[in-house]
């Protein structure tokens, strides 16, 4: 594997999916469900994606996946025999099809991503033999691998998805996943169907599996305390956009962003004399088939000045490694979770 660049290098991606109406089917908008975003992956490590329900993020991961053709941008991905990178973007799904098995995604919802009628053996092997990876024993062999590393009985592989929790099928979800060996997985909202108790054995599971195989993550939450947990860096997304990017600690202790903030102010805290600080957001994420003119987060925020109805703040880098889209982003003094004494 090349150690010098990123695995997963996206460059300006943009997903709009066009609104028909009438019986002619007539476009007549679009939805910018993804507005142009910029990220980078390393290899082995974990970026946490951000932002309220309907922001994209989804979107960005199906995109990484090769499940819709992307209206505008680039997804190099650099393939583990240390051949030239490729841009995922630009080929026909017949030319994906060698790098599909390099990354894989687990879903939110384990009741609907397990197939019912399979058994989990049948669920595990199944990659395997399609891709031609193992047969006979070495197949039976490295399916019981596979249960034995997500923690759960080989006695289970005869079962059906219905006979298990919640958790226990993300852990199958897992478990299929990395059946072929991924080098990135993404991650989407794999614990948000699930009791609190479970999503911390879930999110455990997912870093020890990571220590052991190197695998990059992807990991995309609405819940800023469990990305912290698992991400050394994290991009917030707004509206199909990302509003500010920066290694996890950094952006805990002084967000640049005021959305950052208001999402940070409401992660929950124990210390009573923070308890009134939370900042709550007027009305709803902006439309993102309308979005307002220049900030898209200006209508909502606690700090926006008359520009920032006239003039989309780009994505500037303020600090080495921090980014952030906001033409305040230096004078204004916001409260990390550090200060607001969020319980992370
Ligand atoms: N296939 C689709 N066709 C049209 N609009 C879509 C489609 N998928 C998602 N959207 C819209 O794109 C926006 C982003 O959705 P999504 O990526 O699912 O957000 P998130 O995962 O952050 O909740 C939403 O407004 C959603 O309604
Ligand atoms: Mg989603």
């Amino acid at each position: 594997m090349s150690e010098s660049g990123p695995l997963l290098e996206i460059k300006d991606l943009k997903q709009h999916f066009p609104i028909h109406r009438g019986v002619f089917r007539k476009v007549v908008g679009h939805v910018k469900a993804v507005d142009g975003i910029s990220f980078k992956i390393d290899p082995g490590e974990t970026l946490g994606l951000a932002g309220e329900s309907g922001c994209g993020k989804t979107t960005v991961g199906r995109l990484i996946m090769g499940a819709y053709r992307s209206t505008a941008g680039e997804i190099w991905f650099q393939p583990p025999d240390g051949s030239a990178r490729v841009d995922l973007a630009a080929l026909t799904s017949t030319e994906m099809k060698p790098y599909r098995r390099y990354v894989q995604m687990v879903f939110q919802d384990p009741f609907a991503s397990l197939n019912p009628r399979m058994t989990v053996r049948e669920i595990l092997a199944e990659p395997l033999v399609v891709n031609k990876i193992a047969r006979g024993t070495e197949l039976e062999g490295r399916v019981r691998e596979l249960i034995e590393m997500v923690g759960l009985k080989v006695q289970y592989l005869k079962r059906y998805p219905h006979a298990f929790s919640g958790g226990q099928r993300q852990r199958i979800s897992l478990a299929r996943a990395l059946a072929l060996y991924p080098h990135l997985l993404v991650a989407d909202e794999p614990t948000s169907a699930l009791d609190v108790s479970v999503q911390a054995q879930i999110v455990n599971l997912a870093m020890e599996i990571q220590n052991k195989m190197g695998i990059a993550y992807l990991f995309i939450s609405h819940d800023l305390g469990l990305i912290r947990h698992i991400s050394k860096k994290i991009l917030l997304m707004y509206v199909g956009r990302v509003v500010e990017y920066a290694p996890a600690d950094v952006l805990f202790q002084r967000p640049r962003h005021p959305y950052t903030e208001a999402l940070m102010s409401n992660v929950p805290t124990t210390r009573p004399e923070f308890l009134g600080r939370k900042i709550i957001l007027k009305g709803d994420p902006a439309d993102p088939i309308n979005p307002p003119p220049g900030c898209a987060f200006h209508p909502r925020c606690l700090y926006a000045k008359t520009v920032c109805s006239s003039e989309d703040p780009a994505l500037r880098e303020i600090s080495p490694t921090h980014f952030v889209a906001c033409h305040f982003a230096e004078s204004l003094d916001l409260r990390g979770c550090d200060a607001l004494g969020c319980v992370i």
